[in-house]
């Protein structure tokens, strides 16, 4: 009966693409413990450093001590406790829309708005390095998917083009790409989405708190009221967990009648709703952590290209492409024994050929550990 499964493991041990949990104890935003050895943090997506911040976890003690420990019952049987509502708002504000939806995911949210959103008579037009969880909403919706290349806005026009101007259609990205840290050319899908008469989301899991000041890829482009579905996580730059959506009141309301995943699952906890509101609040009235942030990506790019290592991104996330997967597990090993967390990132999760190191700053990283990441990177590649 475990053969099949025992076949797979093994075929991914021979192709170095097997995939095991690692603990590490937390010590502060940037600082982990394990084996009684500290390590630095440059993976994570904590990119505001927020989960450490006393402003944040005061905000989950007090949703605890207010509200108990879980929700106890979904949204729409007794979940909704007014820290949801008092955040929704806060997002719709954030986000510039009309009303916000919260789920209780990132994952859950994609899943959940797509396959509510698009049916089986819905083309959905998708760039082809867009998240696991857009896709996964994708197939779920049984619409027709096209894939355009990567920002390939050609491509997408000579799609769009091909299909019946009254026929449902979405065109649907992510804001910062999550594995490559650029960003989505939104103006131009904006354009072509009116032109053919598209339904335009953005994923903006990697873009809030990085971009637009801070409040994601539509404000980046001032596109806020254009965009038609804003999506994002709780779960990156707020410090929480959680998924959300930003959009009109019809889209909203829609969701909350037809979404699955919003639907048939327990709301979140209190602790958690708290913690987000409140980093929401550190985001829109402590400029000095985005500005920290940003420059940290600047001097990190800059140090790195002083290296000969690529750096373009106006974004946390480097994406240092190394090709085969024993190199890149070769380079983050040794990064590991420097004591630095830079995980190999590997097919499925980016194309075959494509394994890199994701190493990705936050506003909580000092010069010195940025200096001692970008060295240490620089010697593991020489090994190679
Ligand atoms: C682009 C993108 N969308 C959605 C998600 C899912 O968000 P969450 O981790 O909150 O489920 C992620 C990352 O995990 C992501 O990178």
């Amino acid at each position: 009966m475990y053969k099949f499964f025992k076949e797979q493991l093994d075929s991914k041990i021979e192709n170095h693409n097997l995939r095991t949990l690692r603990e590490y104890c937390p010590l502060d935003a940037v600082r982990v413990k394990r084996d009684d050895k500290e390590y630095l943090m440059m993976a994570s997506n904590n990119y505001l450093g927020l989960t450490f911040d006393t402003r944040v976890i005061e905000g989950a003690l007090k949703g605890t001590q207010e509200y108990g420990t879980g929700s106890g019952g979904s949204r729409l049987v007794s979940g909704t406790f007014p820290l949801f509502t008092e955040l929704e708002n806060a997002l719709a504000k954030f986000k510039n829309t009309e009303k916000a939806l919260v789920f209780n995911t990132g994952y859950m949210a994609n899943v959940g708005t797509i396959s509510a959103i698009a049916d089986k008579d819905t083309i959905i037009f998708s760039d082809a390095l867009n998240h696991a969880s857009i896709i996964d909403g994708c197939r779920l919706s049984r619409g027709t998917i096209k894939t355009y290349g990567h920002c390939d806005i050609d491509e997408l026009k000579y799609l769009l083009k091909s299909v019946d101007r009254n026929t449902q259609k979405l065109i649907v990205t992510d804001g910062v790409f999550s594995m490559d840290g650029d960003i989505a050319p939104l103006d131009k899908l904006y354009e072509l989405s009116r032109e053919y008469n598209a339904l335009l989301m953005v994923d903006d899991a990697h873009a809030t708190g990085t971009i637009g000041n801070g409040h994601g890829t539509a404000a980046y482009f001032g596109l806020e009221k254009e965009v038609d579905i804003q999506l994002g996580t709780l779960s990156k730059s707020l410090g929480s967990v959680g998924g959300y959506v930003a959009a009109n009141s019809t889209i909203i309301d829609y969701l909350v009648n037809t979404s699955r995943s919003f639907i048939f699952s327990t709301a979140l906890s209190p602790a958690d709703i708290g913690a987000a509101l409140a980093a929401l609040h550190v985001l829109e009235s402590d400029i000095s952590v985005l500005q920290r942030l940003h420059e940290n990506v600047n001097y990190m790019a800059d140090k790195l290209i002083s290296m000969g290592i690529n750096a373009t991104n106006e974004t946390p996330i480097f994406p240092i492409l190394i090709g085969r997967n024993e190199d890149t597990l070769a380079v983050s090993e040794y990064l590991y024994e420097s004591g630095i967390i830079g995980t190999a990132i590997r097919p499925p999760t980016v194309p075959i050929g494509e394994s890199r190191i994701r190493l990705t700053v936050t506003a909580a990283h000092n010069k010195e550990q940025i200096d001692y990441v970008c060295q240490s990177l620089h010697n593991a590649m020489k090994q190679l």
